[in-house]
């Protein structure tokens, strides 16, 4: 189904927990070989060994993407190893905890330039390589964030809006080259995030609910590089029916996040983290799920939720209608 992916040769930057880490598996179960990044080396080096036992091809290559130095140096043994360069999937995200009025200036500073400035930095080393090859296909791991908003996570938002503006142009300024340019929209997803994210407020932060499995993701990541898709939504309910319930009930879901948002993203354990993994790493939360404290939401509860959410956007949909209908009838009379 779709361009074949066996012998290709990716990158995978994060991939030493959560979605990085489930994309590089599932990328190297195609047949891709994979050059994965990240700080922790350790834990790049597990990823390596579970790929290789698999039967896949892997080299782990340690980086900060805020170095662009270290960023080069990664395209230069991805390239050296494998002899060329297919993807790049933007993976490597962080997120701090707090309102903006709160939050320290360097905080949204780093945030930038892990989130939206890294995989710039990236895109730069690495598209030389493509040019020359007349083909390649950049992957960036978005957010539904990358769209909408949610309080307490004012620079994450930002910084996500930014990459996807990012993205958007460079897929124009490509679009004759052979290469291709892709953004996942990602719901929330049960990784290890949530446990290494720094918080302002004292309390363990969880995602909006419903929560997936990181699997939904990087299935996502392999579909945009069979497909070449500009902009992927992975699921119905925390996806494509809540970009809907933005554009026709957003008063509603305004009001819904405005008055509860913030609640929403808070546990009940007391945690103490200001800083988090946001400029060292940290030594737990790597793998598929991290610590695997935060769950993804049954599928029950998500297809009641989907449902009511369904409801209302169906509900606001036939009142637009109604009064389109009533605005013709009066402009016709
Ligand atoms: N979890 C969600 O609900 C959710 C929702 C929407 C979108 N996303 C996006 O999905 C992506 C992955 O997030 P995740 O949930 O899988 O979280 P995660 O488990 O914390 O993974 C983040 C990855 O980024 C790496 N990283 C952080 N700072 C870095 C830096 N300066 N240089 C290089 N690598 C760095 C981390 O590894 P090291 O610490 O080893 O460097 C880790 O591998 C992010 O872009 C995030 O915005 C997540």
């Amino acid at each position: 189904m779709g361009r074949r992916l066996e012998g290709k040769v990716a990158i995978v930057t994060g991939a030493s927990s959560g979605v990085g880490w489930q994309s590089a598996l599932r990328l190297a179960e195609a047949g891709v070989k994979v050059c994965v990044t990240a700080r922790r080396q350790e834990a790049l080096e597990m990823l390596v060994t579970t790929i290789r036992g698999r039967g896949g091809e892997a080299i782990a290559v340690a980086c900060d993407v805020t170095d662009m130095a270290q960023v080069q140096q990664v395209v230069a043994e991805c390239v050296r190893a494998f002899g060329r360069i297919d993807l790049l999937v933007n993976d490597a995200g962080v997120q701090s905890y707090g309102y903006f009025e709160d939050l320290p200036f360097e905080q949204i500073v780093r945030i930038f330039d892990v989130n939206a400035f890294g995989p710039m930095r990236m895109a730069r080393a690495v598209l030389p390589h493509l040019r020359a090859q007349g083909s390649g296909h950049i992957i960036n791991v978005a957010s539904m964030l990358s769209k909408g908003a949610a309080p307490l996570l004012s620079a994450y938002t930002a910084s996500k809006h930014a990459m996807y503006g990012w993205a958007e142009t460079l897929r124009l300024e490509l679009y004759t080259t052979g290469i291709d340019v892709s953004s996942v929209l990602v719901p929330s997803v049960a990784t290890g995030m949530f446990d290494h994210a720094p918080t302002l407020l004292g309390l363990a932060p969880q995602p909006v609910p419903p929560t997936y499995d990181p699997d939904v993701a990087a299935r996502a990541v392999v579909k945009a590089a069979r497909t070449g898709k500009s902009t992927l939504v992975p699921v119905l309910l925390q996806g494509r029916l809540l970009l809907w319930a933005q554009a026709l009930a957003r008063p509603v879901a305004d009001a819904i996040m405005g008055r509860f948002g913030a609640r929403m993203q808070m546990g009940n354990e007391p945690v103490s983290r200001r800083e988090g993994n946001l400029f060292q790493p940290v030594p737990q939360g790597i793998g598929a799920h991290g610590t695997g404290r935060v769950k993804p939401t049954p599928p029950w509860k998500r297809g009641l939720l989907s449902v009511a959410l369904a409801g209302l956007v169906g509900g606001a949909a036939a009142a637009v209608g109604a009064g389109g209908y009533g605005v013709a009838r009066w402009a016709l009379r």
